[in-house]
C-alpha cells in the first residue's frame, strides 16, 4: 500500500480554484488506487512556526545529537516516509504563501529528509514523485520570475525526489481571459495525470 502525503496550501479554502485542481487529484487517485492511503495536511489550520533564534538553536542542538525521534522532526518524518506527495498552493507574491513555505522549513532538516558528505548534499525522501499544483493570477509560463513552480521543483532535487509534475492554471485573474475555460483545462489536465500515476 502506499501512503501518499497531501499538503494543503489553499489558503482561501473552498473559494480557492487551487483547491479545485486538488478536490479533482484526490477524487482521481481515489478511484484509480483504491488502496493508496492519503494523509491530508491543511497547512492552515496546523501550528507551524518559523525557526526563530531560540527555537532554531533548540533545533541544531538536537540535531547535533542526531535525535531525530524528537517531536520537532515529526513532520519531517512524515515527508520523508511518503511514497508520494501533492501540494496545492496558490501562486503568491511570485511564489508560494508562507505557510508552506513555515511547513518547508520544518520538514527540511539534515538526517531526517536530506543529508551531507563530502560530495555534498543529497536528498533522503522515499518519494517517488512530486505533484505541484497551482493557479496564478497572470500569466507566467517560462518567466524567470515565476518562483512557486520552480521553487518546488528545486526542493524535489534537494530532498531526492525524482520525478516532478507541475499543473498549472495560467491568467486566471486576467479580465480578456477566459479563467473558466483555462481551469477547466488545468482540471482535465489533473485528471489526465494522475490516472497515470
Ligand atoms: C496574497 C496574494 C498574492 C498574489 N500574488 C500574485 C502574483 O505575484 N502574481 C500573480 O500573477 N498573481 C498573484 N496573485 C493572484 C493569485 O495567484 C490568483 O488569484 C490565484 O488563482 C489564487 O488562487 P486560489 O483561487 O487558489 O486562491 C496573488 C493573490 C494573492 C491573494
Amino acid at each position: 500500500m502506499k501512503k501518499i502525503l497531501v499538503l494543503d496550501a489553499c489558503v482561501r479554502r473552498e473559494e480557492s480554484r487551487t483547491k479545485k485542481m486538488l478536490d479533482r487529484a484526490l477524487e482521481t487517485l481515489k478511484e484509480v488506487h483504491a488502496d493508496w492511503e492519503f494523509e491530508v495536511l491543511t497547512l492552515m489550520d496546523l501550528d507551524l512556526k518559523y525557526w526563530n533564534t531560540e527555537s532554531l538553536k533548540a533545533r541544531d542542538e538536537l540535531l547535533a545529537k542526531k535525535a531525530y525521534d524528537a517531536p520537532v522532526f515529526a513532520y519531517g518524518r512524515q515527508f520523508q516516509q511518503a511514497d508520494g506527495i501533492i501540494v496545492a498552493a496558490p501562486f503568491w507574491d511570485l511564489s508560494v504563501p508562507a505557510v508552506l513555505k513555515v511547513y518547508i522549513e520544518n520538514v527540511s532538516a539534515d538526517g531526517v529528509t536530506f543529508g551531507c558528505n563530502e560530495q555534498g548534499l543529497y536528498g533522503l525522501c522515499k518519494a517517488q514523485w512530486m505533484l505541484f499544483l497551482t493557479t496564478r493570477g497572470g500569466v507566467w509560463e517560462g518567466s524567470d520570475m515565476e518562483q512557486g513552480g520552480s521553487y518546488m521543483e528545486a526542493l524535489c532535487q534537494f530532498f531526492g525526489i525524482d520525478t516532478y509534475y507541475h499543473i498549472y492554471a495560467d491568467g486566471l485573474d486576467m479580465v480578456d481571459l477566459d479563467g473558466k475555460a483555462i481551469l477547466e483545462a488545468a482540471l482535465d489536465e489533473v485528471e489526465h495525470v494522475c490516472r497515470g500515476l
